[in-house]
């Protein structure tokens, strides 16, 4: 579950744990925000060990320091060192800071709850939307920046090499575990990218309040889910105005609403559900399990609402074409170039790298062009 802060996440995922438990599915419910908050909507304690909630329902807050400091801190520590008395101050922060990758090792969890085989759907309370986006990038920054800096099975760090002989003499070697670390993290990312862009396994469902601002960004994200290779599923439309409350003071907010659902009904043209706005505060097992009620009905929430592969590469008639879905996007927005063996797409702020398959490397874009909502890169 992800989506703008304050919309109703937190809410949600544990609707959708309850939900999934009420159709007999052994959940487990993670949270991988790092302002957590199942606690809160709880009214109990959740912490760092899985701990049942309600029955059938297993509920976890990641902490993020913790599962960083399982390999991070070694490599961090060595590149620290081998930065120390290097005066490129911008090189040094590239490296030591790696947007995303605390959110991701968060992630990290997801694996381990398969590992155990006692669950048949995890469900996932994520940062707002901003970190998760950030989150998605990081197995891109980590493997053009392996790309261009290590050289794992020689085990040494190829571009650093330079820079590496001269603080030789300062005696600061990468030793073993400096190498492991980076490998075990390298191993890990990957796992977890597999797992997020598996669209039969991995689905993101989006939380927006109709609401003008909450709408767009929701919409920007939706795409920027699909370049990232995320299938989203399903949106849930929390906190509409009930009809005894439609009328009155508050007559031209459900106005307003009805024209946000059109934008809504527009902009995702994926399965929506939806969620009232309660007379107070959703707090306890008692509140959420009505909630999951009012927005699954009889439907099993573990259920994969529609199915789709946000990027797709087709092969016809010896011509390559890459598609990527770009929901409510403008051709304004996006730049697609080659650089070696990546395509680099951008949508405003957003950037992905992607790996070409070996067949396309160095071959020139031919084509690109912004068909509904779909962006179709033609290989010559
Ligand atoms: N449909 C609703 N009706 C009434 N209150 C709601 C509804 N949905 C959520 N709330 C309340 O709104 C508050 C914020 O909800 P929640 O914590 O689920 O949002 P969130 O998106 O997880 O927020 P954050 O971005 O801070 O993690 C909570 O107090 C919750 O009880
Ligand atoms: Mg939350």
């Amino acid at each position: 579950m992800t989506g703008k802060g304050g919309v109703g996440k937190t809410s949600h995922a544990i609707a959708t744990a309850l939900g999934a438990a009420a159709h007999r599915h052994r959940v487990f419910l993670l949270s991988a925000d790092p302002a957590h908050s199942l606690g809160d909507a709880l009214g109990r304690r959740v912490g760092a060990r899985p701990v049942a909630i309600a029955p059938g329902v297993v509920a976890r807050e990641v902490s993020v320091l913790d599962e960083l400091d399982r390999s991070w801190s070694e490599i961090r520590r060595w590149l620290r060192e081998l930065l120390r008395d290097e005066t490129d101050e911008v090189l040094a922060e590239e490296l030591l800071v790696f947007p995303g990758l605390e959110e991701l090792m968060a992630l990290r969890a997801v694996r381990e709850v398969e590992a155990t085989g006692d669950f048949d759907v995890c469900v996932v309370d994520c940062a707002p939307t901003g970190s998760t986006l950030r989150m998605l990038r990081f197995p891109d920054a980590l493997r053009i920046f392996m790309e261009n800096f290590f050289d794992l099975e020689r085990r040494s760090a190829r571009l650093l090499r330079p820079l590496m002989e001269r603080i030789h003499a300062a005696g600061v070697v990468p030793r073993d575990e400096f190498f492991e670390a980076i490998e075990r993290l390298y191993a890990d990312v990957e796992d977890v990218r597999r797992i997020l862009m598996d669209g039969d396994r991995t689905t993101a469902r989006l939380v927006v309040n109709p609401a003008r601002v909450v709408v767009e960004e929701t919409r920007r994200s939706f795409a920027y889910l699909s370049l990232y290779g995320v299938a989203t599923d399903a949106v849930v439309v929390n906190r509409l105005l009930p009809a005894p409350a439609t009328g009155g003071y508050l007559a031209r907010w459900a106005e307003r609403e009805r024209g946000e659902l059109d934008s809504i009904e527009a902009s995702f043209p994926i399965p929506q559900f939806r969620a009232p706005l309660y007379p107070r505060e959703l707090r306890g097992i008692e509140d959420l399990a009505i909630l999951a009620r009012d927005v699954f009905g009889d439907r099993d929430p573990a259920a994969v609402f529609t199915r789709g592969r946000p990027i797709r590469l087709h092969k016809r008639a010896g011509r390559t074409r890459l598609e990527i879905d770009l929901p409510g996007v403008s051709k304004e927005e996006i730049e697609v170039i080659t650089r070696g063996s990546d395509l680099l797409v951008q949508v405003r702020n957003a950037s992905r790298w992607i790996g070409l398959p070996t067949s396309l490397r160095g071959r020139p874009i031919r084509r690109a062009r912004l068909h509904e909502g779909v962006l179709e890169v033609d290989f010559g």
